[in-house]
Order: structure tokens, then sequence, then C-alpha cells
């Protein structure tokens, strides 16, 4: 049988820690005959709940879950972990943008980061979720600098999804037959959904390019990309609730796509380290572009492709965002240390 995989989650009481730890758990990220051993890990207030989840997760009686641990103890939820899935923070209310939560985050990733120097195993691979996800990431990686930067990534995967859905929906066909659309930059709202490169493929047809295919530029340039930025908002003005089961599912995605690898011939979207090499984007953020993936976990990024100027202007614009980020955040936590 294979080695245990131990995955942590934190944010385990919260309403996206709920819908993520069933698949985990169920073999639905790392295969059915993976076994798992699940980290749960809340803040002490809400250890009580955390017990609950465990509660149930034994009794969906699954085969591939080996070990559950819930705790609040930081030391011991990142301790020899091969996952981190850092879902634990406060979501963004009505009418806030994702940059707002900042101050109210940035500590946690800090603190987390310094936890995944200290406690976990070099080779952890790391996924960013709670908001602002982009500069959180960079905040951890920064804070662990004996794990490789490789290792740290944020979730665009929901925004990826989401452009994939509105394209789908315009054509009358579901979201798999479409493939290689990007997400490039932050997750926010400058975020650019991207689907220049993107192909689908529609009945017996042979594939063809999105913007064939849809044969409306003025859409594609305007309410496709206007409503993959604000998909966010418009949930929580709808629930009153940030996105919970479709942000488990990307989460799920995501992780799945790096640990076993992207499908033959198609890139997917992630937010990872820029090392400044790859389409002239400052080196230092944590920015979503599109990778390939191999069957043992390493990422790619797909360096070859043409930008307009319209793109370019978009990439841009998101970069200049992460670097405003990074400046509030570094100077916010200077303060806090000083
Ligand atoms: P939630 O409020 O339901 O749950 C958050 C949980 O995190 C709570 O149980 C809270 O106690 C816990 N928590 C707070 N501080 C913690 C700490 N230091 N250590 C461990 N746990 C801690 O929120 P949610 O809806 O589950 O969302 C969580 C985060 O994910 C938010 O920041 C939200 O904005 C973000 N989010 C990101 C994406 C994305 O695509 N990147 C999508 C959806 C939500
Ligand atoms: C989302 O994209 O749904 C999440 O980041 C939650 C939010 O604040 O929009």
């Amino acid at each position: 049988m294979a080695k245990e995989i131990k995955v942590l989650v934190t944010g385990a009481a919260g309403q996206i820690g709920y819908s993520l730890v069933f698949p985990i758990a169920n073999g639905d990220v790392f295969g059915k005959d993976q076994p798992v051993h699940v980290v749960l890990l809340d803040i002490p207030q809400m250890i009580e709940a955390v017990k609950g989840v465990v509660l149930e997760l034994q009794d969906c009686a699954l085969p591939s879950l080996k070990n559950i641990t819930a705790t609040s103890d930081v030391q011991e939820a990142f301790t020899d972990i091969d996952y981190a899935i850092l879902v634990g923070a406060m979501p963004r209310r009505q009418g806030m943008e994702r940059k707002d939560l900042l101050k109210a985050n940035a500590k946690i990733f800090e603190q987390q980061g310094k936890a995944l120097d200290t406690y976990s195993k070099k080779t952890v691979k790391v996924l960013v979720v709670g908001n602002p996800a982009n500069t959180n990431c960079l905040i951890a990686a920064t804070c662990a600098p004996s794990i490789p930067k490789k290792n740290f990534t944020c979730l665009t995967r929901l925004d990826h999804n989401r452009a994939k859905a509105q394209i789908a929906g315009r054509l009358g066909i579901t979201a798999n037959c479409v493939e290689n659309a990007i997400i490039w930059g932050n997750h926010s709202s400058t975020q650019y959904p991207d689907v220049s490169h993107a192909s689908v493929k529609i009945g017996d047809k042979p594939k063809q390019s999105v913007v064939e295919a849809v044969k409306d530029d003025a859409w594609l340039n305007g309410d496709f990309i206007t409503t993959v930025q604000k998909r966010g908002a418009a949930i929580i003005e709808a629930r009153k609730l940030s996105s919970a089961m479709s942000a488990a599912k990307a989460i799920c995605d995501h992780i799945r796509d790096w640990h076993f690898g992207t499908p033959a011939g198609q890139w997917t979207s992630m937010g990872i380290y820029s090392t400044g090499k790859f389409y002239e984007i400052a080196e230092n953020l944590i920015y979503s572009m599109p990778v390939y993936i191999d069957d043992q976990g390493c990422y790619k990024v797909e360096d070859g492709l043409s930008i307009s100027d319209a793109s370019r202007a978009r990439m841009d614009a998101t970069a200049n965002e992460l670097l405003a980020e990074r400046n509030d955040a570094f100077t916010f936590l200077q303060g806090q240390s000083s």
C-alpha cells in the first residue's frame, strides 16, 4: 500500500473547510488507493466545531481516510506535512475588495510561513486560498526561506473554472469542452481572464479557437472579462457569504493537477512565484500564469504565447496592483514587528 499523504487544511471549521475535507478524504484528489492523513487546524475558539467535522468524517466510513488530526496547535498542524492548504482567514463582505483584508490576514500568513519553515518537510507543496491570496502567499513564501519558492502557489483555479464556464454557457456546451483559458495576475478584480489562446470542441466538429467559435469580440473583450473579474462579488451579494462549494472544487482541481499533472496539451492557471523571466512580470510577486504540470508534480510555465498590446496592458495593470499590495503588506508587517 502507498505511504500516506499528510494534508493540512487550515480554517477547517469554516465554510470552505466543510466542503473541502470530504473530497480530500474520499480519494477525489489523491486517488482512491492513496491513504491520506487529514490535519485540521483552526483557532482555539473553533476547535469544538472542528471536532464536529471530525465526527462527520469518521461517519463517512471512507476507505482512503487513514488518520485525522484536529488541532489549534500550529506546531502540531505543520509538522511533516506533504501539502498545506491554507484557507483559514477572514473572508470579505459585501462592498469590500479582497485587498481590504490585507491587514486582517497578513499576520496569519506570516505566522504560518514561519511554521512551514520550521516544522514542515522541505518538499511541502503550499496552496494559499485565504484572501488576498496572491499577497498572502508571497508573505508565507518570504517567511519560509528554507522551502523552494516554486512550492508556493495561490488559488486562481476558481477564476479559471469561471472563465471556462462562461465560454461554455455562451456556446451551449459543457465546461470540459473548453481548453486553455488563462487567468493572468491577481485573484482580484484586476485579474485578466484571457481566452485568446483557448480552444473549444463542439460536438463532432474539429477543435476551433474560442475567438472563432464565439464570434463576438465585443463580448469577449467586455462582459466576459468583467463577469469573471466580479464573480466573487456577485456571489457575496447573492449569498451574503463568499463562495465555498466552487472554491472547494477549484482547490481540489488545483491540488489534483499539481499531484498528478495536467492533461496532455492543456495548461492550467496557478498563482506562482514570478522569477522575472516570464512575460516581463516583475520578480518576487505571486502572479497567475498558464502552467503545464508533469506527472512528478513539477510545473513549467507555457512561455511561448504571443501577447497583444491590449493583453499587455491588462497584464501590467494586475501586476501593478500586486506590487502595491506587496508594498502595503510588508510595510504593515514591519510596522507590527518594530
Ligand atoms: P470562514 O469565515 O467560513 O472560515 C474561515 C475559518 O478560518 C474560520 O473557521 C476561522 O476560525 C479560521 N481561521 C481564522 N484564523 C485562523 C488561523 N490563524 N489559523 C487557522 N484557522 C483560522 O471563511 P471561508 O468562506 O471558508 O473563506 C476562507 C478564506 O478563503 C477567506 O479569506 C476567503 O476570502 C478566501 N477565499 C478565497 C478564494 C480564492 O479563490 N482564492 C475563494 C473563496 C474564498
Ligand atoms: C471568490 O473569488 O469567490 C473569493 O475570493 C471570495 C471573494 O471574496 O470574492
